[in-house]
């Protein structure tokens, strides 16, 4: 088989970069290890910046979200039962965020990928990246039991934190930074009222988050040792923990309801740098991991995937790899950016069990100071709702 340019994943980051590549006239083809309906039953975040919503209704893949998406002017902070201040992306900078299920993004890229008749390769095992120093890579993979190759001209890793494409980067030449957080997340999904607003509780008995899939349908979490298991939390456990985070106007706006989903994740940070080896390419997980407190993950491997595909477009259209070359730093800018704020506002709301009195006071007094200064808060608002892209 022959394409222009292999794809290993077909996550969000997979999925839209064969669309925009499409749009610029480039053949692709996606090679994935699961199958369709397991990548499409995944449970993600839920937060896209303005400028992941301007990408997705440019390229016709926002019909649904913006029918089914929840616009929001700001997120809200609330604090300990103290205090509650409101990041208002809207009056700082003109810009809202939409609350649409990433899930759901998934299910969009899909479908557009059906309506072109992309080429999907789901359930390939064994996928090994060769010749990514020559002008010729290939790509080898198991399919329904039988030996293939992809001759191709580019090879992008959309393949996410456990895949292979990084992995192909000799040792020598990639650099690794990582954090790991003391606790994880226990997220739930259930059939209840959201809050008003996107809500981030900052509390004694630790962190919790108040987020929105549709009007009927809420998202909601809350920081969990790193031993616990979705086991330690049945409902009746996690309902009046959930409740006692927040203060008591919010926490009686909360109904109550079987719980439809559950999951443990742990938190970390993780950045690999160059993104770029060769003509193999990095996008999305593959290059990056970011806490989930700053909702920053998709909206990251949509940022990576928006400057590849227009890196790509310029290359084949002019045979300039100004872009190309240029790709890996210009898409690690915006993504320490987000890393470095998805790290902040987790030193900023969780409880953190080796936690000194000093680090106690400091955390407060910088709530104290998000809460008093209009600077602040414009800061962390201009952080929250996501840079603009930087022109080619
Ligand atoms: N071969 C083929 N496919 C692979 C391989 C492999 N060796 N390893 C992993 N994959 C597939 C996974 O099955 C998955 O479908 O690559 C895809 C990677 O998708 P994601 O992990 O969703 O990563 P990405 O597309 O970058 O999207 C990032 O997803 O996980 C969330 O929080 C994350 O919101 C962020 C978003
Ligand atoms: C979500 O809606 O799932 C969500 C919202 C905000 C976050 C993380 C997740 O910071």
């Amino acid at each position: 088989m022959k394409t222009q340019v292999a794809i290993i994943g077909s996550g969000p980051a997979g999925m839209l970069l064969s669309e925009l590549l499409s749009r610029h006239g480039i053949e692709s083809l996606v090679l994935e290890r699961q199958s369709r309906a397991h990548v499409a039953s995944r449970i993600r975040a839920g937060v896209l910046e303005a400028t992941t919503v301007e990408v997705l209704r440019e390229n016709g893949l926002a019909e649904r979200m913006d029918r089914e998406g929840h616009p929001h002017d700001g997120m809200r902070i609330v604090w300990a039962g103290r205090d509650t201040f409101f990041i208002d992306t809207q009056r700082f900078l003109g810009k809202r965020f939409m609350t649409y299920g990433q899930t759901q993004v998934q299910e969009d890229l899909y479908a557009a990928a059906d309506r072109r008749g992309q080429t999907i390769f789901d359930e390939s095992s064994e996928v090994v990246l060769h010749g990514l120093e020559s002008n010729a890579p290939h790509v080898s993979f198991v399919r329904g039991g039988e030996g293939h190759r992809v001759d191709c001209e580019f090879v992008v890793g959309c393949d996410g934190f456990h895949g292979v494409a990084r992995r192909s980067i000799p040792a020598s030449v990639l650099r690794e930074f990582e954090k790991v957080y003391p606790f994880g997340w226990l997220g739930v999904m259930a059939r209840v009222k959201p809050l008003p607003d996107v809500t981030y509780a900052n509390h004694p008995r630790g962190f919790a988050l108040a987020s929105a899939r549709s009007e009927k349908l809420s998202r909601f979490y809350i920081q969990v040792p790193l031993d616990h298991k979705v086991e330690d939390w049945p409902d009746e456990r996690f309902w009046p923990e959930f409740k006692a985070r927040f203060p008591k106007d919010l926490a009686e706006q909360i109904d109550e309801a079987p719980t439809i989903e559950k999951s443990v994740a742990p938190l970390r940070s993780y950045v690999a740098e160059p993104m770029r080896h060769g003509r193999l390419f990095l996008a999305g997980d593959a290059a990056h991991i970011v806490p989930p407190t700053g909702a920053k993950g998709l909206n990251l491997a949509v940022s990576d995937v928006f400057y590849l595909s227009r890196a790509l477009g310029a290359f084949y259209k002019t045979g300039s790899e100004t872009l190309i070359d240029g790709y890996s730093a210009m898409a690690l800018r915006r993504v320490w950016s987000s890393v470095r704020t998805s790290w902040y506002l987790t030193n900023l709301l969780h409880r953190f069990p080796t936690a000194s009195e000093f680090d106690q006071r400091a955390q407060e007094y910088e709530l104290d100071y998000l809460k008093s200064s209009q600077h602040a808060q414009a800061a962390l608002a201009e952080q929250y709702a996501g840079l603009p892209f930087e022109p080619a």
